[in-house]
């Protein structure tokens, strides 16, 4: 599958470019983001983004799909993506905190959904927050996640295994809520 443009009234997904390390970089590197994501070490450096970066092709399955936010007039502000985990496809985020606190994740989120689920035969999106990320979990609960248990996931950026909130969206669930 090639890497589509998703847009939203504030927001563009699209796959990331080599463009995309600096920023990448500068706001991966606050232990106030990457203490909240199991799989960015910290401190995070240039080389580390430029590494990530030469990973991502043009062509990738639906559920290795990854995409670079970009806000209107702004420019890059974060990331979306999914990965195949161990009992289906996860998805997962992180915006630079500059843009934290004025709805941006929640439309990304939905946008990234709404074409997973019409791209994909998955059934079912999982998810999950460390315990304490009380902003991503309203998140997902507001858009239907519901919580199916707790596991112990290593948080690199801590050097700690850490309580995580296992989450889940059905497909039944999003297109109820989209009707
Ligand atoms: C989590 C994160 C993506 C949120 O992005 P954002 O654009 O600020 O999120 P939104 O504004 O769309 O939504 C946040 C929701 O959490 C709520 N919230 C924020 N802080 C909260 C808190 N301390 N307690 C409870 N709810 C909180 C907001 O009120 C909002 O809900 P609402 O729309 O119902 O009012 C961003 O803070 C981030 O990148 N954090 C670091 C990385 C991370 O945690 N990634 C997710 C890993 S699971």
């Amino acid at each position: 599958m090639i890497m589509p443009i998703i847009e939203t009234e504030r927001l563009i997904l699209r796959a990331p470019r080599a463009q995309d390390a600096e920023p990448i970089a500068h706001y991966l590197n606050d232990f106030d983001v990457a203490g909240n994501l199991a799989r960015v070490p910290h401190p995070y450096y240039l080389s580390d983004a430029e590494a990530w970066i030469r990973t991502r092709h043009a062509d990738v399955e639906v559920d290795d799909a990854n995409f670079s936010i970009d806000l209107k007039g702004a420019g890059y502000a974060g990331h979306i993506g999914f990965h195949p985990g161990l009992d289906g496809p996860v998805i997962g985020y992180w915006l630079g905190k500059p843009f934290w606190g004025r709805g941006i994740m929640t439309e990304a989120v939905i946008a990234a959904l709404d074409w997973f689920f019409a791209t994909s035969r998955a059934p079912i999106v999982y998810s999950g927050v460390f315990h304490f990320n009380r902003a991503s979990l309203a998140i997902q609960e507001k858009l239907g996640f519901t919580q199916t248990g707790r596991s112990q996931l290593l948080c690199l950026a801590r050097e700690a295994e850490v309580e995580h909130i296992d989450t889940q969206l059905t497909l039944g669930v999003w297109k109820a809520r989209r009707t």
